[in-house]
């Protein structure tokens, strides 16, 4: 077996060859002059482990390619940050299912795809192989631990990520709750607590994606306002879009923590733990597809 990764996976891809003690099939990508990417993969094995995040079209045609290098080995994907899941539904006629669409495409050639902490658990049903994910409230939990906060609340920013944030807490059998979140725009929110009262200790926000910050900025604000000690950040997906890092600490956040599956300066804790576990239930017995002419 060997991992094959694209150019914004190769620490995570490296990290979860070590776990499984699989080598690296070393991939060299650059562009054409208009822009078009090339990649070309060095020997590969018998099965490939594709790994890529989903950040970008760039690196959805990264994935596609690397997928179609590999098609002489069985090619299982692992795709830690999927990309275009939030789109889970056609919110107003005419829109696409963009998951569906990321979903259908990514599933050629592909013998099963792992991902991690996916928007809604549904979008896997849009592969048209097994897909499963992985979800790190067990890593984010022990991260949590090792910031030595004595006994932080655990808070979801909205409904949807409750159960994230109750499972994270039970880690540490810490306190959870969530707060109530409105959408106005792509970049403001509105949140507000369920209940009344003072937040007097250390918060920790946890959410499965930062993309703009203004979620957790917004709610930062208002437990600071509310009396908080400190709050402090984790997510499992750290987009931080634009000023998003900025955004958060002038809200007053402390520590802002997010996984690998999208490398970057704040990625604190890995996935590939997780990933290599997932992977290894799977064991590599699919015979090697015949060459296409
Ligand atoms: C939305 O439902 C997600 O769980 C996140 O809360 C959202 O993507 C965060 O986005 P932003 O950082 O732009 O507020």
């Amino acid at each position: 077996m060997k991992i094959a990764c694209t150019g914004r996976s190769r620490a995570l891809g490296a990290r979860i060859a070590e776990s499984l003690g699989a080598g690296i099939a070393e991939t060299s990508i650059s562009r054409f002059p208009d822009g078009e990417i090339y990649l070309r993969t060095g020997p590969l094995d018998e099965t490939t482990v594709v790994v890529g995040s989903l950040l970008s079209g760039d690196s959805l045609v990264e994935l596609l390619l690397l997928i179609d290098a590999c098609h002489r080995s069985e090619v299982r994907l692992v795709v830690p940050y999927l990309g275009y899941a939030r789109q889970d539904r056609e919110f107003k006629p005419g829109e696409p299912v963009s998951a569906r669409a990321v979903a259908r495409a990514l599933s050629t050639g592909v013998s099963r795809v792992v991902t991690v902490n996916v928007h809604k658990e549904t979008v896997l049903s849009h592969f048209t192989i097994p897909a499963s994910q992985v979800n790190l409230a067990p890593e984010v939990g022990e991260y949590i631990r090792g910031l030595g906060l004595g006994n932080p609340l655990i808070l979801a920013p909205d409904r949807g990520a409750a159960p994230f944030a109750a499972e994270v807490a039970s880690r540490g059998g810490w306190e959870h709750d969530h707060l109530e979140k409105t959408r106005i725009s792509g970049e403001e929110v509105r949140v507000e607590p369920r209940r009344e009262g003072a937040w007097t200790g250390e918060v920790v926000l946890i959410d499965d994606i930062i993309s703009t910050g203004g979620t957790l900025a917004a709610a930062a604000r208002m437990l600071l306002a509310h009396g908080a000690k400190a709050v402090h950040a984790v997510c499992v997906h750290g987009l931080f879009t634009g000023n998003a890092l900025g955004l958060l600490r002038s809200a007053g956040i402390g520590q802002v923590a997010a996984s690998d599956t999208i490398e970057g300066p704040e990625s604190r804790y890995s996935a590939a733990g997780a990933i290599a576990r997932r992977l290894r239930e799977h064991p590599a017995d699919a015979p090697a597809r015949e060459p296409a002419r």
